[in-house]
């Protein structure tokens, strides 16, 4: 049976090729973007590689998302796989008292609130098709190369959400896989492309994602690093 995935912040970056190599493993793709022009954009140059559809999503707008989901299950009841891959950084730059009350609520609300309640709302679909929910995320431990305030404090959360809910679906018997990955440097718009030794291609990332996704092993409750081990500072 066809398994269908939604991959948030899908029309570019890791998102475009997690969506891409999802196709190539036979999933049809539904990628969610918060522009209709770049979210068709991608569906255009995603379509040879399988069935692809747009919905439009904006993550940071929390109070439509579980409408947006509940649009979703309808038109997708086989639904089995939630990429939380929409991310913002913050300002890189900034020491870690500059930031505005502002500023750290957005970064807070599309990295942590939207996909808390995306991968909440659409939980009864995945549960019913025992699915997955994954999660792109980073180190939240502050070192001396790696620190940038708003990102790690608005991912932290998310490292928690993917252990506890892994955590309580084990207890209550819940048919849902729930994991996160840090891959470590993408060379992607996020971080103006830097490249830096160590760091993947987008495309490298996106192969690595569906790699752990569709290799049958069961990470859940787990945030690990690229090469699949558990990672020590989340
Ligand atoms: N690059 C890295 O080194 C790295 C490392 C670890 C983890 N990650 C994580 O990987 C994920 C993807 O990052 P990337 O490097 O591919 O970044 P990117 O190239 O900047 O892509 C980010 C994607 O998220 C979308 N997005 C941002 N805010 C959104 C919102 N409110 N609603 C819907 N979509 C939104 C963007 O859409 P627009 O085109 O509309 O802006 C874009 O599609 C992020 O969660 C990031 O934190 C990245």
């Amino acid at each position: 049976m066809t398994k269908t995935a939604l991959v948030t912040g899908g029309n570019k970056g890791i998102g475009f090729e997690i969506a891409k190599n999802l196709l190539i493993n036979g999933y049809n793709v539904v990628i969610g973007a918060r522009d209709v022009t770049r979210g068709n954009k991608a569906v255009d140059d995603l379509s040879k590689y399988g069935d692809v559809a747009l919905q439009i999503l904006d993550v940071s707008n929390v109070s439509k998302i579980n409408e947006v989901a509940n649009k979703i299950s309808h038109n997708y009841p086989e639904l089995a796989l939630l990429v939380n891959n929409a991310g913002i950084p913050g300002d890189m730059q900034k020491s870690a008292w500059e930031f505005t009350v502002k500023e750290l609520q957005e970064t807070y609300t599309t990295d942590f609130l939207g996909a808390y309640e995306l991968s909440r709302s659409l939980l009864p679909t995945i549960e019913k098709n025992q699915g997955t929910i994954f999660s792109m995320t980073i180190p939240i431990e502050p070192n001396n190369f790696f620190h940038p305030f708003a990102y790690l404090s608005a991912k932290a959360p998310l490292n928690i959400m993917t252990k506890t809910w892994g955590l309580e679906f084990k207890e209550q018997n819940k048919p849902v896989e729930i994991f996160a990955l840090m891959p470590g440097g993408v060379t992607t718009d996020l971080n103006n492309h830097m490249d830096a030794p160590g760091f993947k291609t987008a495309e490298e990332a996106g192969r690595l994602v569906v790699d752990l996704i569709t290799d049958n092993t069961d990470r859940s409750g787990k945030v690990v690093n690229f090469d699949g081990t558990v990672a020590e500072y989340v």
